[in-house]
Parts: structure tokens; C-alpha cells; sequence
């Protein structure tokens, strides 16, 4: 499963992407807002750090307005890919950017029907929000198991990429349901790396070899 960080903070991704484990990058307006920068110079100061996918949402409504914002962030660098919400107008643009080659995330996507209008559009990934059904009693990754179903079924290429994810256990069970790619915060991708045995079993070996007698 790819990994990618849902950030515009370009310390954070910097550093992230030092660690050797990422695949690319997922921003929003939100993300950007928070920079409290100008749009295009965080894009452009991604796309210089990270070799991977690096996906920025358009913020029209229109399926012509949202299909030339993408023509315009698309020419920002090769490896952009346009998000795009996922509403009538913006299937219409995907379709539109599909045939152009240009690469599109679909995203606010709830339920698998959604998934599936994606798909036949010609969306290269999915995006379901997991955290945010969690939030509303509904079983997110159950969204994830049923995309990937109706994905599997009819053999569609988009990707799945899970996202709005709150913990490593979200990680996980994306990983387990199949999912091609999870997108989270920095945090929860740092908390990947923990195990309060790893500490306990580092420590244990380093005090044991405290009493190897040294030449
Ligand atoms: C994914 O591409 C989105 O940017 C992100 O995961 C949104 O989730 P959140 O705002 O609920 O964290």
C-alpha cells in the first residue's frame, strides 16, 4: 500500500518524505489555509521536494471551470494530479481531464455508488473519507471493503486511496481491506513507527550490553 501525507505544511513534508516512506501527497484548501501562504508557491515548493503524486484540489463548481483549473494545475508540474470533489459537475470534469491524460482524485466521497460513478468516469483514484463516517456512526472502512468489491468486480483501474484518516488503526485495516493508497496526517504517520516493546526491547539490549566487558 502506498503512503501518502495529507499536509501543505512543506516542513512537514520535507521531513516526512526524508524518512523514505512516503509515495506522494494529498492537499486540500483547508491544509493550505493553514500555511496562511500563498497557494501557489506551497505547490510549487512540493512538487520540488516530493518525486510522487502530489494531488490539489480545485475550488470552482462548474465542470469548465473545474477542467481548466485542472488543465492549469496539471501544467505545474508532471506530477500533479487534479482533485476533485465529487459532484455532478465535477464527474463531468474528471471525464473531461481523463481524456486528456490528466490525472484526477476524486474526493468527499462517502458511499460506493459514488466510487463507482468515479470509475466510470475515468478517475485515476478514489478518495473515501473514513474518519469523517466514523464520526457519524457509520463504518468507514466498510466503505473502503465495498469500493474495492465493485472495483475488483468490474476490473476498474482507479486507485482506491483511503483518507481522513485519524490513527494507525485506520492504517491497518486500509491495508487489510486492500486499499492502493492511505493518505494521513503527520502524526499518524509518525505514530506508525512506534511499538512500546520496540522501546522496552532497545533499551533492554543497550543496558545488557553496558555489561559486556569492553577490550
Ligand atoms: C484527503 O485527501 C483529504 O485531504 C483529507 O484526508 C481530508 O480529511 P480531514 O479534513 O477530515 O482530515
Amino acid at each position: 500500500m502506498k503512503l501518502f501525507i495529507d499536509s501543505a505544511d512543506v516542513a512537514q513534508i520535507k521531513e516526512a518524505w526524508s524518512w523514505g516512506i512516503i509515495d506522494g501527497v494529498t492537499t486540500n484548501p483547508s491544509h493550505v489555509a493553514k500555511t496562511g501562504r500563498k497557494h501557489l508557491e506551497v505547490y510549487c515548493e512540493i512538487c520540488a521536494i516530493v518525486d510522487g503524486p502530489i494531488s490539489l484540489e480545485t475550488i470552482t463548481l462548474t465542470a469548465a471551470e473545474m477542467a481548466a483549473e485542472g488543465r492549469t494545475l496539471a501544467k505545474m508540474h508532471k506530477n500533479v494530479v487534479v482533485k476533485v470533489p465529487i459532484t455532478k459537475e465535477g464527474l463531468k470534469a474528471v471525464k473531461i481531464l481523463a481524456a486528456e491524460g490528466i490525472k484526477t482524485n476524486v474526493t468527499v466521497t462517502f458511499s460506493p455508488l459514488q466510487a463507482l460513478l468515479a470509475a466510470k468516469c475515468g478517475a485515476t483514484y478514489i478518495s473515501p473519507f473514513v474518519g469523517r463516517l466514523d464520526a457519524v456512526g457509520q463504518f468507514g472502512m466498510e466503505v473502503v471493503r465495498q469500493i474495492k468489491t465493485i472495483y475488483t468486480n468490474y476490473g476498474f483501474q482507479t486507485q482506491v486511496l483511503t483518507a481522513a484518516v485519524r490513527h494507525p488503526t485506520h492504517v491497518l485495516e486500509a491495508a487489510l481491506a486492500g486499499s492502493d493508497v492511505c493518505t494521513m496526517a503527520f502524526d499518524v504517520l509518525e505514530q506508525l513507527y512506534n511499538h512500546p516493546l520496540t522501546d522496552l526491547g532497545i533499551d533492554i539490549f543497550l543496558k545488557d550490553w553496558a555489561k559486556v566487558p569492553k577490550a
